[in-house]
């Protein structure tokens, strides 16, 4: 039986204003009052120090970072900041934004290890295209992934990995308990591989359309410690039975 204490959170990417904190009030009263699941919410930066100062107990996130310390990277959110805006944590590496911003793993790494260094805990996100796993190819392509994006050095107790197929993410295509199990496994063995004994204790959330009615299966699997959510994080309707799942 794993040790590792279930992990539940919340991308809401470009989505949410104001009007939303009464969402993730509702969302931290339930995560609050379950001492079995750490849960967390990754709003849109705008909404860190709002939903920060609101919930001052609940863990909130940033959904990016700049690799640098500050500097002149106009319109770029630096570690330092989310931290000062009352952020506990980054996501880093997402999909969207190694296709959509052309990420490299290097950056990615140059991101978490800046993340670390500012105070802030990482999920570092790895994860295959459709042609990827159609040719056969997705353990080799993700573990190179998390090898050649994993930081130099780090407490494995501050760091998580988030497995999102792409394909699965946001399509309702939610990817097979089996090929889950697989992943993880390989991703494991990455780990291990890289700080022995330590990999133990480095939890491993799978993403791409968790939501209700799958969750409690893929949080069941073997190495799967958590989920990262997207559209199923937006309200507490959709959201508290997926942590309800992890409880
Ligand atoms: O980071 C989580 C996200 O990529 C998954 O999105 O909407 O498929 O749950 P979704």
């Amino acid at each position: 039986m794993s040790e590792r204490r279930k992990y539940i959170v919340g991308n809401w990417k470009m989505n949410g204003t104001r009007d939303d904190l009464g969402e993730a009030a509702a969302i931290a009263e339930v995560a609050s009052a379950t001492d079995t699941v750490d849960v967390a919410l990754c709003p849109p930066a705008t909404l860190v120090a709002p939903m920060a100062d609101r919930l001052a107990e609940f863990s909130i996130g940033g959904q990016d970072c700049h690799h640098a310390e500050a500097g002149a990277y106009t319109g770029s959110i630096s570690a330092a900041m989310l931290r000062d805006a009352g952020a506990r944590l980054v996501i880093v590496g997402h999909s969207e934004r190694r296709e959509g911003c052309g990420e490299s793993d290097a950056i990615v790494r140059a991101k978490a290890e800046r993340a670390l260094a500012d105070g802030l805990d990482v999920i570092l996100c790895v994860g295959e295209s459709k042609a990827i796993r159609d040719a056969g190819d997705a353990e080799r392509h993700v573990t190179a992934q998390l090898a050649a994006s994993l930081p130099a050095s780090f407490d494995s107790a501050r760091l998580a990995i988030a497995y999102e197929p792409i394909w699965a993410i946001g399509t309702g295509d939610v990817a097979t308990v089996e090929d889950v199990v697989a992943m993880h496994a390989a991703l494991r063995a990455t780990l291990a591989s890289r700080i022995g004994d330590d990999a133990a204790k480095i939890r491993l959330l799978y993403g791409g359309s968790v939501n209700g009615a799958n969750a409690a299966e893929l949080l069941a699997a073997a190495n799967v410690d958590g989920a990262l959510v997207g559209g199923a994080s937006l309200t507490a309707v959709k959201f508290l039975p997926i942590i309800e799942a992890a409880a």
